[in-house]
């Protein structure tokens, strides 16, 4: 008698929306906008920081926990930003991405059987994630603004409902990525009311931490007073510095749940390379006006593809983070959105990703109606993918 090739836990895993729509849109030669990563790179000064301390020997295993010169650059980052106080030796633990520190948070600090509250749409980490651990989702979805909301929200009695007596952990990511959400105040101390009275603790994914728009402004939950003692804060570079392939990340928490997660991060990874993780301090060290010109450079590119999808006729929704906008669907008479995104990528020209994925079962007709565009892309392919939109897509069908 043979097995099955596929352990369990991820035979329901197919091929991501990524390869598929990135395979269509190099078959269709689409303009891609569907793949979250820039199509230019970072700052000379950070690579060549790279090739520097390659040259210069920094090539062996480093610190398990990260090496210090990076964790202290982390430090350092969160006191210019945020004003946080963080010790590198106790309360830093470098990863392999944001990907990998999201797998160790979850490792760390949730067992089997315990429940996990996110919001949908969902990175679509998170309940691959959760599913490898052998815990449960509770999802919850951001509605899209309304006459009532000006900006995505949540309904608190649905937030409320998710939790029980068995939820461990609340993911929380803002700027959020797809919606572009950024989480008010308000709302977070909402958050970390319930977490409190329910004892769980929350995963703070901000890799678009510095990908804002005024007057949207981040908040780091970890600051936030009930918040602090906790949250797992994971951040990565590949965002802030458009080096997302380089896969250096982090975590910052209080002493006990950094250890948590490093107990996981010891056998998953061990070390992140060593050149990289001396040129992300480099990076991290680069002085405030990098910071302002990559938020002005987001903003510009913002407002080319927004009035550009809203000319095409696309009903957009304008992000107040990250590098995606989502844009309504519903009224092309489509069975869904993957439909529609088919039908963008081998008719129009241009590729978005289909967001149902990023929903569970329950929710995932919310994300049928809606596509996401990434304009982490140069003006000139940006122009180019609305010039389609508006030569090809017609109003309705
Ligand atoms: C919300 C969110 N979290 C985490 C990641 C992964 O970050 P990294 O490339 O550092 O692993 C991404 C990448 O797209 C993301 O959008």
């Amino acid at each position: 008698m043979s097995r099955p090739v596929f352990a369990q836990r991820v035979s329901r895993f197919g091929t991501t929306v990524f390869s598929e729509f990135s395979a269509l849109a190099a078959k269709h030669g689409a303009v891609n906008l569907g793949q979250g990563f820039p199509d230019f790179d970072g700052p000379d000064a950070v690579k060549e920081a790279a090739q520097r301390a390659i040259r210069d020997g920094v090539n062996q295993y480093a610190m398990g926990m990260g090496a210090k010169d990076l964790r202290l650059a982390i430090a350092e980052h969160s006191q210019r930003f945020y004003g946080q106080q963080v010790d590198p030796d106790s309360m830093v633990t470098v990863t392999s991405g944001a990907t990998e520190a999201i797998f160790d948070v979850l490792l760390g600090l949730v067992d089997p059987g315990d429940e996990v509250v996110a919001f949908e749409p969902f990175y679509d980490s998170y309940d691959a994630n959760i599913t490898f651990i052998g815990a449960t989702a509770r999802y919850v979805p951001l509605r899209p603004p309304d006459a009532t909301h000006a900006e995505w929200w949540f309904d608190r009695d649905e937030v409320r409902a998710a939790f029980g007596p068995r939820t461990r952990l609340l993911i929380l990511n803002s700027p959020h990525n797809p919606t572009g959400k950024v989480f008010t105040r308000e709302e977070l101390e909402f958050l970390g009311g319930l977490c409190a009275e329910f004892d769980v603790k929350v995963l703070s994914d901000e890799v678009y931490e510095h990908i804002v728009f005024a007057p949207a402004r981040h908040l780091r939950p970890a600051t936030l007073p009930g918040l602090a003692e906790r949250t797992v804060t994971v951040s990565s570079g590949g965002k802030t510095f458009s080096l997302t392939g380089w896969k250096v990340g982090w975590i910052i928490a209080p002493p006990p749940l950094r250890d948590a997660v490093q107990r996981a991060h010891q056998f998953v990874t061990f070390a992140t390379a060593s050149p990289l993780q001396a040129a992300m301090a480099a990076a991290l060290r680069l002085p405030d006006a990098y910071y302002a010109e990559l938020a002005a450079m987001y903003a510009a590119k913002r407002e080319r593809l927004l009035g550009g999808l809203r000319d095409a006729g696309l009903t957009a929704f304008a992000p107040q983070g990250s590098y995606f906008i989502l844009a309504d669907i519903a009224k092309y008479g489509f069975p869904d959105d993957i439909a529609f995104c088919r039908h963008l990528v081998s008719e129009v020209g241009v590729a978005a990703i289909p967001p149902s994925v990023f929903y569970g079962p329950e929710h995932r007709h919310l994300g049928q109606k809606l596509a996401r565009f990434a304009f982490c892309k140069t003006d000139a392919v940006l122009d180019e993918a609305v010039r389609r939109l508006r030569a090809k897509l017609a109003p309705s069908r």
